[in-house]
């Protein structure tokens, strides 16, 4: 991959997926914008990875942060290429325990998270024939026992894909999702710690083969 004179934004960059993502991109040459809520974990990736790297602190479940997030990555790039939503957060339990704190939470982080971020990106996007990729999730395409809120919200950003898709492929500009299943990330180890070692065994076999979970 060449990604040099090319802008990135990254969301939830200070961890897991969003920090291999900057990593690899930053390895191909890409500028790199880093927004996450975790103002000094993302000044610390920018910093490990170089000049080309910009930390910017942002709550994505704020739609004023993800309009100040893109506006600073375009005020220090110029342009943007490629948007990659990767903020978000597991909640989990029975349904009928869930309280609306938890279904806000996790709605407003996952799903208007990313509807926001895509809406403040889309502008510049046109201008490049950029991208965006979401990272959903296989809990929202086949839904998980006792994660229902997660759920709903994964399943919005995979419809929300699509949606957008559809609106913005006239102008060159695509949108498509990634639906992972148990990746060992910090949002992972909650769930980790319920699973016997043989089952995640079994697990990481299944995932290495198949790419399905080892729920499924
Ligand atoms: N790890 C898995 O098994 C798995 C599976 C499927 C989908 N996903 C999804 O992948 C994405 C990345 O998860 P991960 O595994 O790297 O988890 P992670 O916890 O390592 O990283 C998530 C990052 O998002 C940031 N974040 C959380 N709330 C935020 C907010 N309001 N505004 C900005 N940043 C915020 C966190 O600070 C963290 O840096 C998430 O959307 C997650 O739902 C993860």
């Amino acid at each position: 991959m060449d990604w040099r004179e090319k802008c990135i934004l990254i969301t939830g960059a200070a961890s897991g997926m969003g920090l291999a993502f900057a990593r690899r991109f930053a390895a191909a040459g890409a500028d790199l914008a880093l927004a996450d809520i975790d103002a000094a974990r993302a000044a610390a990736t920018a910093a490990a990875l170089g000049h080309q790297a910009l930390a910017l602190t942002a709550d994505v479940a704020k739609p004023t942060d993800c309009a100040a997030m893109v506006a600073d990555a375009l005020a220090r790039f110029g342009r943007l290429d490629l948007l990659i939503n990767s903020a978000g957060v597991w909640v989990e339990g029975p349904a009928e325990e869930m309280t609306e704190a938890a279904w806000d939470r996790c709605l407003d982080i996952n799903l208007k998270g990313t509807f926001f971020a895509c809406r403040h990106a889309i502008p510049a996007l046109r201008k490049t024939g950029g991208a965006i990729i979401n990272i959903a999730s296989d809990a929202g395409l086949m839904g998980s026992a006792g994660a229902s809120i997660y759920c709903a919200s994964k399943g919005g950003v995979v419809q929300l894909t699509r949606a957008l898709a559809l609106e913005l492929a006239p102008d060159g500009v695509r949108c498509n999702a990634i639906c992972p299943c148990d990746v060992e990330t910090p949002i992972w180890r909650p769930m980790a710690s319920k699973v016997s070692p043989a089952l995640r065994s079994s697990r990481a076999a299944s995932m290495r083969c198949s790419g399905v979970s080892w729920r499924r």
